[in-house]
């Protein structure tokens, strides 16, 4: 099935588990997502809540193990891609969504040049590698180096990645994340190993990039700023799970889970260890996280059934949905 009612991309209940020596880490403890074509969704918590934790799971590239994950499904437009063979994964790596990774110096590959590695996704992501050839997939990475605004294709192409600047490295990997044309980018806290100028003109590339091609999006980041600016939805993630989502506008308007009322009170970054200002205290240990609200010892509402029960993710407004037992009554559930 797929129709503008289907989601193009919806998580459920997904956990993801990392054994550790001597135990477990239980990061992801069910997430639910849902985001439709079109949408700038902005993925927002402190660092260590399971973000990159989570989209690596939906591109199937967590390291498995130590990674397991004991449930949950991953649906790109209906189908699990937890369930899908390597030939339909492929096609929904790259054409499907693509991601541009965190750490731009680890996402390259330092034995191989900007060239060789260009070419290689923009021929894995053709219908057939033999139906392109040397020449249109080097013109195909040419446009792709001059669309973020690369000065010198050529020579780039022949460049090792440890040649260029950071910015240019942050640059070169939106270029091969988008020379497949994905239906969704998912762009992970883009330019944060970067000084704040660079970052700031990376973010406004990756804006027009995605504007000019009405791309949907997944911006994970620090800034809350940033998300005002550039995305149209936000879940807010706190210790594996999500915890609020609404319309952009709405949760920096009326935000109604504790959490997200502490980190729109930290402003501008959520740093480090913890939430700045705001609320006290850090993200729990995954190896004995707390039982019922994983939120409940920072919680300055915190009540009896917090720490015995999970609250589910309920929609208590149109199109606004918080897991917390300050808002629960007979509440649809969201699946
Ligand atoms: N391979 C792994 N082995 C063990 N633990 C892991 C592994 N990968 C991630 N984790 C743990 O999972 C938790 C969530 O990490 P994740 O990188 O998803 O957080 P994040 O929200 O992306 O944080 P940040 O904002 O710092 O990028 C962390 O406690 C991390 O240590
Ligand atoms: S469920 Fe309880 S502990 Fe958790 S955020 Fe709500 S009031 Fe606080
Ligand atoms: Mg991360």
């Amino acid at each position: 099935m797929n129709d503008a009612t289907t989601p193009l991309l919806e998580i459920r209940d997904l956990s993801v588990n990392f054994a550790v020596y001597g135990g477990e880490l239980r990061v992801l403890d069910g997430v639910n997502f849902r985001m439709f074509a079109g949408e700038r969704v902005g993925l927002v918590g402190e660092t260590g809540c399971g973000k990159t934790t989570t989209m690596k799971a939906v591109l199937r590239v967590l390291p498995m193990p130590p990674a397991r994950i004991p449930r949950g499904e991953i649906l790109f437009k209906g189908r699990d891609i937890l369930k899908m063979k390597d030939a339909e994964l492929q096609t929904v790596r790259g054409k499907g969504i693509s991601m541009i990774f965190q750490d731009p110096t680890a996402a390259l590959n330092p034995v191989f040049t900007v060239g060789e590695q260009m070419e290689d996704v923009i021929r894995s992501n053709a219908r057939d590698s033999r139906s392109i050839s040397r020449e249109k997939s080097l013109e195909v990475a040419v446009k792709a180096l001059k669309d973020v605004a690369l000065a010198d294709p050529p020579r780039l192409l022949r460049s090792y990645p440890i040649q260029l600047s950071g910015g240019m490295r942050q640059r070169v990997c939106i270029a091969m994340a988008l020379s497949t044309n994905p239906e969704i980018l998912i762009a992970d806290e883009p330019g944060t190993s970067l000084d704040v100028t660079i970052q700031d003109q990376i973010l406004r590339l990756l804006r027009d990039l995605v504007d000019s091609r009405n791309m949907s999006v997944i911006l994970i980041t620090h800034t809350l700023g940033v998300v005002r600016e550039l995305t149209n939805r936000v879940y807010v993630m706190y210790a594996g799970s999500i915890v609020e989502t609404a319309e952009t506008k709405k949760i920096f308007s009326q935000p109604l889970h504790p959490y997200t009322q502490g980190l729109i009170a930290t402003v501008p970054r959520l740093t480090g260890g913890g939430i700045a200002s705001g609320i006290a205290g850090r993200i729990p240990n995954y190896r004995n996280p707390p039982p019922g609200c994983r939120f409940h010892p920072r919680c300055p509402h915190v009540m009896e059934v917090c720490k015995r029960e999970k609250p589910p993710l309920i929609e208590i407004d149109q199109d606004h949905s918080v897991a917390c037992f300050l808002y629960t009554s007979n509440q649809k559930v969201q699946s």
